[in-house]
């Protein structure tokens, strides 16, 4: 059976507005789902109440219908589902194998290991640097090592939050390889994508979300004929080389 993430109904406040409104959507194991949209629209904040960070205010997720909405963190990552957070949010202080193995403190030590070594399978680039501190990293290969940390908990479902971010052209191709080397496993991954070219290239389905709540749901062709819709969902930029601001390899 194909298994499915699904959030029903959301609803997030922070500090007493509400960001994220009424949002349903589902993730299913193999496919890549953008979730687009401007600044400010809510999609972080999404992320971080499915991954159990931030309190619901209404709403639910669930995991082949097993309700996680109630979980702490860790508990939602032992039940698949792994959050990506925006700005790649690696232990600067701590090696890279040690933010590995911090990601997997709730694993047996012989579980850990195998599943640090299909983090490293994933990025082979981060082997060498296992012993360097993470915050001595380029951007491109904190972003890596932030992902490995995600992937140590074995996820059926990714949510990947502004996975290019200041990064280089050729950093975000190999990102992009990643993310489907990962579909194809088949895990579950949501993009968010500041790229929205990029995102409609590789995603299977989309949604757009603007001031807390979905606009569009469908596939990304029905989504680049729709002019209006598609404007609401960029950022101002269109493709990594149109960028002018300082990128990171
Ligand atoms: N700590 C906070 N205190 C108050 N408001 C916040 C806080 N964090 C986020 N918000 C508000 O929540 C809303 C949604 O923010 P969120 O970060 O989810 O947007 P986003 O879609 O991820 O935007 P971006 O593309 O800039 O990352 C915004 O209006 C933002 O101002
Ligand atoms: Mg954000």
């Amino acid at each position: 059976m194909n298994s499915t993430l699904s959030v029903s109904a959301l609803s997030v406040a922070v500090g007493g507005k509400t960001v994220v409104n009424n949002v349903s959507l589902t993730v299913a194991a193999g496919e890549v789902v953008s979730l687009l949209g401007p600044n400010g629209a809510g999609k972080s904040e999404l992320v971080l109440a499915v991954a159990g960070v931030i309190p619901k205010t209404a709403g639910s997720v669930s995991v082949n219908g097993a309700d996680i909405s109630a979980l702490a963190p860790q508990k939602v990552r032992e039940a698949g589902v792994a959050a990506v957070p925006e700005g790649h949010q690696v232990l600067a202080g701590l090696t890279v194998d040690d933010n590995l193995a911090a990601a997997g403190a709730a694993l047996a030590s012989a579980e850990l290991e195998l599943s640090k070594d299909e983090a490293y399978g994933v990025f082979p680039e981060l082997r060498p640097l296992s012993r360097q501190a993470a915050g001595s990293l380029s951007g491109g290969q904190q972003q890596m090592v932030a992902l490995a940390q995600a992937l140590v908990s074995r996820p059926r479902f990714l949510l990947i939050d502004e996975m290019s971010l200041g990064l280089a052209p050729v950093i975000i191709e190999r990102l992009v390889d990643v993310v489907l080397a990962l579909k194809a496993r088949p895990i579950g991954i949501m993009l968010i994508e500041q790229f929205t070219h990029l995102a409609l290239e590789i995603s299977d389905r989309c949604y757009v979300i603007n001031q807390g709540r979905i606009q569009y749901e469908g596939s990304p062709d029905r989504l680049k004929s729709d002019p209006e819709i598609l404007h609401s969902a960029y950022l101002g930029v269109s493709e990594p080389a149109a960028v002018g601001q300082a990128v990171s390899v």
